[in-house]
């Protein structure tokens, strides 16, 4: 497995484009399987999740290219709908793929894709969602057979304000016959880019970024070509690093709207930030100061895809912070690794407790999952001496070679790979 490692103590600085939004082109890319002929989509980041979406497509008979960030799918060779177990289990988002494959097969085949390590991750709304629009869903043992001859629109309320539940039922509903309303939809902008993507299509979908979301079911779409939104949370990542490290920092190729919250949050800690159109400045000279209390909760609340980065920046701070999550339950595993470099926080069920420390100290730590991977580099680029960060294909699903990245920042930052022979090489 891949290792950072990285020397740290040294602010960044300069200036970065920002790659194309993951949780934005998943479900892009699995709603192309609704349309048949050639979809183009841009800005869609070389990543380990985009890379097994890619290869399901292709085991389904999609033809699927990705070249610098641009993919091209040619739709019209789909001929399977059956999801491999195994493929299932390498990556959650799969389960985008249930909505559109049975609007346009009338069948599918999932697998549970099962737990993961920030939490249990049920799919249960996912599943009513489609039995409300006439679906029959028989379930076997980790099987999931699902089959209409054609959805039907309908009311559909969600108990809580599931992102892929409300992408998946979007996606579902637009070749439904009739009206499909959501109520208590998710709101994130990943959503409304979803939206935008479909309508470029002949969809008729109303409402994404409220609560309540309409889609008119249309006979049929055309494919077209989009690009994906910049990608919020690799923001909010490099935002938070550029804080960590006391540095000086431009972000090129951002939706500042779409950050409201962690800007909120970085201000309250002192740091300086300025918004020009899609450009943010953030920098900072001293050391932050704590914020009393921050609640991950769905958009345009505080996201929780944050909360590990801003923990290593309030780990750091003049004072007490409290964290709070409220999405996943089992989200704090960075805090053993952070405790490692030297910070002081406690974890009470769904709580952190975090006492700045004035400075943290290079360590070995293991990436647990992908964003607690990135709040590790982080620590790493502020610790005083090396940090070794392993387990870094985590991070590759979600950050495109976050070391080059990085590096253009002026980090000290180094992958290494083994080999065969045990040897490990940059
Ligand atoms: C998406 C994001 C992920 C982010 C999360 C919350 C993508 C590809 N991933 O994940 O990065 O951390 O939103 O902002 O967009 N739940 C149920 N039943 C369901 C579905 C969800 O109980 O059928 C629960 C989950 O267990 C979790 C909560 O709802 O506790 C939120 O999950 P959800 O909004 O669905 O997140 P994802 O779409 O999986």
């Amino acid at each position: 497995m891949d290792k950072l490692v990285i020397e740290g103590g040294k602010p960044l600085s300069g200036s970065i484009v920002i790659q194309g939004a993951k949780n934005a082109a998943l479900p892009i890319l699995a709603a192309s399987m609704l349309v048949e002929g050639i979809v183009t989509i841009d800005q869609v980041p070389k990543l380990l999740d985009i890379d097994v979406m890619l290869n399901i497509l292709r085991e389904l008979g999609c033809r699927a290219e990705h070249e610098d960030e641009t993919v091209t799918l040619d739709t019209s060779s789909l001929h399977s709908s059956h999801i491999p177990e195994a493929l299932m289990r390498q990556m959650r988002s799969s389960i985008f793929l249930m909505g559109p494959l049975l609007a346009r097969f009338g069948e599918v085949t999932i697998y549970q894709p099962g737990g993961c390590a920030i939490g249990e991750r049920k799919i249960d709304l996912h599943l009513s969602g489609l039995r409300a629009m006439g679906a029959q869903i028989d379930e076997e043992d980790s099987r999931i057979v699902c089959y209409a001859k054609r959805l039907k629109g309908a009311e559909i309320h969600l108990d809580l304000p599931s992102v892929g539940a409300t992408e998946n039922i979007m996606m579902a509903a637009v070749l439904a016959e009739g009206l499909t309303t959501i109520s208590n939809a998710a709101r994130e902008p990943e959503i409304q880019d979803l939206q935008h993507f479909l309508n470029s299509m002949g969809a008729k979908i109303y409402g994404a970024g409220t609560d309540t979301i309409t889609i008119e079911g249309v006979e049929k779409l055309t494919p077209c070509r989009y690009q994906v939104i910049p990608d919020r949370i690799v923001t909010g990542t490099v935002m938070v690093a550029a804080a960590a490290t006391r540095g000086q920092v431009t972000l090129l190729n951002t939706c500042p709207s779409h950050l409201t919250s962690l800007i909120h949050v970085l201000r309250r800690t002192g740091v300086q930030i300025t918004v020009d159109g899609d450009i943010i400045k953030v920098g900072t000279a001293s050391r932050p100061k704590a914020v009393d209390r921050i609640v991950t909760s769905p958009y345009p609340a505080f996201p929780t895809d944050l909360q590990s980065q801003v923990m290593v920046l309030l780990a750091l701070a003049d004072g007490v912070s409290v964290m709070k999550e409220t999405i996943f339950e089992g989200r704090f595993k960075h805090v053993d690794e952070l405790s490692r470099m030297g910070a002081d926080i406690r974890v009470d069920l769904n709580s952190a407790f975090i006492r700045g420390v004035s400075r943290l100290y290079g360590a070995t730590v293991e990436a647990t999952d992908l964003r607690a991977g990135a709040a590790l580099v982080i620590a790493g680029l502020a610790a005083q001496g090396k940090t070794i960060v392993e387990q870094v294909h985590h991070i590759d699903r979600g950050y495109d070679r976050i070391e080059t990245m990085l590096g253009r920042l002026g980090a000290k930052i180094t992958r290494y790979s083994p080999v065969p022979n045990n040897q490990i090489v940059p």
